[in-house]
């Protein structure tokens, strides 16, 4: 790369920023006016976190494309950040949601549909038993505390660079080897020292040596982690991680919020896991708020000894397990889910975003080799990723060292001002049944002036400097 890089790019940065301003007036606009109600000017803090300096105000979304009150229109990559995976607005999940709206949306009760979901989240992801929450973050603390409630056990581990929600024992990076707040947050009065440890990703013998001390009650992993860069495990790390886990008497807690697009049972079902519990969240509802929690025979069997299993002749049970949600289970939820299950994220929808994903992969690193960048693209099921190093990353300090601040806000600013949306904290692509051609087109042309203009820049920016310095 250029030596001159890093000033193109702010260069660049400032004038895409520039014509963001220009081209989205009413979105600037209503962010101004937020300020007056909102802590960070609109509903949600992730949504200050968009490159332009403020968030696009959205009109409408349907499918893979979203339009804003400025009259643009978007292929959307970012989708909800996976919340969208069923594309916007699915009709399936929509009639189903409607119908279940006028029939009461939520009874403490279940209703008929419980019964096909129950079985389909056994069949697709392997797992016996289910628990539904109103978040994914939800459902990773409520697998952790049932993994302290049988194993008796404190700690939680999770691996550098993670990102599991709300998670209090998930906000822990590495630095220099040591245990820190990851990306500084406040520590909220836990010790985490002494409920939290983080180990590297593919690091086999920190692993071992974290977990042989028998004091961590549950691993909570992605299976490939893709929430600080998408990083792969390597051939053999994930029966290392379950035998490691197996052998030390420590849970397994998959999370497949995001993996959930490698295919319709997931990574794990894709791989043949076997963890001890699963949760995922965001897509599986469709849109509607929704974690799911399953967890495996035996582990079921341990809880019901701690806390137990209602006797169908008592009339009511008094133990609960210390969690709550009284919309957790809702019959929309209910609805919602098997929407999604069996007309939406179905196997042929899985097999379209998975081809369609691969391709764009292919043709991205065409794009990029052709203009001689040393970028890497991840490919994981519906899930792309452009990464700003040669090689692929095998943990988080690989993505730490390729991580480019500037470039990348500058990437995603000059794709939405050509009419593509990126979650605005990856550089992550996500499809959804609706994505077609014409979008990974779209972010293809759009890659490839990119490139050009970088490239271009740098080429005049080489040239001036040479002839500043000629005598
Ligand atoms: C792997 C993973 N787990 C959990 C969560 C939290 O999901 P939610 O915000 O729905 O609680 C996220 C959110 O991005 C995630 O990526």
């Amino acid at each position: 790369m250029s030596t001159n890089m890093p000033r193109v790019v702010q260069d660049m940065l400032r004038r895409e920023q520039s014509r963001f301003d220009v081209l989205h007036p009413k979105s600037k606009a209503s962010f101004q006016e937020g300020q007056a109600h909102y802590l960070y000017g609109a509903p949600s803090h992730w949504m200050r976190r968009w490159a332009g300096g403020f968030p696009l105000t959205a009109r409408s979304a349907r499918g893979a494309r979203l339009h804003c009150v400025d009259g643009i229109d978007y292929a959307d990559f970012c989708l909800g950040d996976t919340g969208a995976m069923c594309g916007h607005g699915p009709e399936a999940v929509t009639r189903a949601v409607s119908e279940q709206l006028g029939r009461g949306a939520t009874l403490m009760l279940p209703t008929e549909d419980a019964q096909w979901v129950g079985t389909e989240l056994s069949r697709r992801f392997g797992l016996p038993y289910w628990g539904f929450t109103t978040s994914a973050s939800d459902a990773n603390r409520a697998a952790i505390r049932i993994a302290r409630i049988i194993t008796g056990r404190e700690k939680v581990l999770v691996f550098n660079g993670c990102y599991h929600g709300s998670v209090e024992e998930a906000h822990v990076a590495l630095q220099d080897g040591e245990m820190v707040m990851r990306n500084g947050i406040h520590p909220n009065a836990v010790d985490h020292a002494r409920v939290s440890k983080v180990v590297d990703f593919n690091d086999v013998p920190a692993l071992e040596a974290a977990l042989v001390s028998q004091d961590v009650a549950c691993v909570l992993a992605e299976p490939f982690m893709t929430n600080y860069g998408m990083v792969a495990p390597d051939p053999g790390y994930l029966d290392a991680l379950q035998e490691i886990a197996r052998r030390t008497g420590t849970l397994l807690a998959i999370d497949e919020t995001h993996t959930f697009s490698s295919g319709p049972g997931g990574y794990t079902a894709e791989h043949g896991l076997k963890p001890d519990f699963f949760v995922v969240g965001k897509a599986v509802g469709g849109g509607i708020p929704v974690g799911l929690y399953g967890m495996s025979q035996s582990v079921a069997e341990a809880m019901w000894r701690a806390v137990p299993k209602v006797n169908p002749t008592e009339v009511r049970q008094s133990a609960h397990l210390g969690f709550g949600g009284t919309l957790a289970g809702s019959a929309l939820q209910v609805a919602a889910v098997r929407a999604v299950l069996e007309n939406v994220l179905t196997i042929d929808a899985f097999a379209h975003m998975t081809r369609l994903a691969g391709d764009l992969a292919a043709k991205m690193r065409q794009v990029i080799a052709k203009h001689g960048l040393p970028w890497y693209v991840a490919h994981l099921g519906a899930r792309v990723e452009t990464m700003y190093a040669p090689d692929a990353p095998r943990d988080a300090r690989d993505v730490a060292r390729g991580r480019d601040g500037p470039l990348e806000s500058l990437l995603h600013v000059y794709f939405m001002n050509r009419g593509v949306l990126i979650t605005p904290f990856h550089s992550m692509l996500l499809m959804c049944p609706s994505t077609d051609e014409s979008d990974t087109q779209r972010y293809l042309d759009v890659l490839n002036s990119f490139c050009e203009d970088l490239q271009g820049e740098v080429r005049s920016e080489a040239l001036k400097a040479r002839s500043a310095s000629a005598p």
